[in-house]
């Protein structure tokens, strides 16, 4: 184990950890957005930055690795201001839906700019148009709620690499399975 230190407080921490890692064992809680458990960090989003005492950029905290006596702050204003401009761009670019959306309510991206406060359109610009992709008899595809931070992709990869046994699936669509899913 290695110490560090996460907003003045000591933190103990393995030494193969992302500061992620260590900050969620800590129970200090990080926003993160591309970042799935599992699954390699891509560091595509970087809702995810934190700020390092002696680095002169914000670094992503899922994607980078600890070290003794490191000082990291979660929450510097430098910090919480860029995951709120990152927000701000990427719904710069991102239809008005929600009300409409399937993810409404239930939706990280929509969590993030309600965390952090996003209430003004700073940014405006052309939007992409995408058709829906229907392609498959299964999945219905909304290109244009993608914000190409990876995670998505990384699961097919999984699945395509170890698909779920029939089995596990099963157990999945039962409905006390999905309930406690959800909550
Ligand atoms: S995916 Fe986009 S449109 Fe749907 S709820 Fe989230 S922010 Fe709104
Ligand atoms: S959650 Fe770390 S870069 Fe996306």
């Amino acid at each position: 184990m290695i110490e560090i230190e996460v907003n003045n407080q000591k933190v103990e921490a393995e030494a193969a950890d992302t500061i992620l890692q260590a900050c969620q064992r800590a129970g200090i809680k990080v926003p993160t957005l591309c970042h799935l458990e599992g699954l390699p960090a891509s560091g595509a989003c970087r809702i995810c930055v934190v700020e390092v005492e002696g680095r002169p950029n914000l670094v992503p905290s899922c994607a980078y690795p600890v070290t003794p006596g490191m000082k990291i702050r979660t929450h510097s204003q430098r910090a919480v201001n860029a995951r709120q401009t990152i927000v701000e761009l990427l719904l710069a670019n991102h239809p008005d839906d929600c009300l409409y959306c399937i993810r409404n309510g239930n939706c990280r991206l929509q969590g993030l700019a309600e965390e952090l406060g996003v209430r003004q359109r700073r940014y405006v610009g052309i939007k992409d148009e995408y058709r829906l992709d229907i392609s498959s008899p299964s999945v219905v595809r909304d290109p244009s709620k993608c914000i190409s931070a990876g995670a998505a992709c990384g699961c097919a990869r999984r699945f395509r690499a170890s698909p779920p046994s029939t089995s596990s699936i099963a157990a999945a669509r039962r409905p006390s399975a999905r309930s406690s899913a959800r909550a």
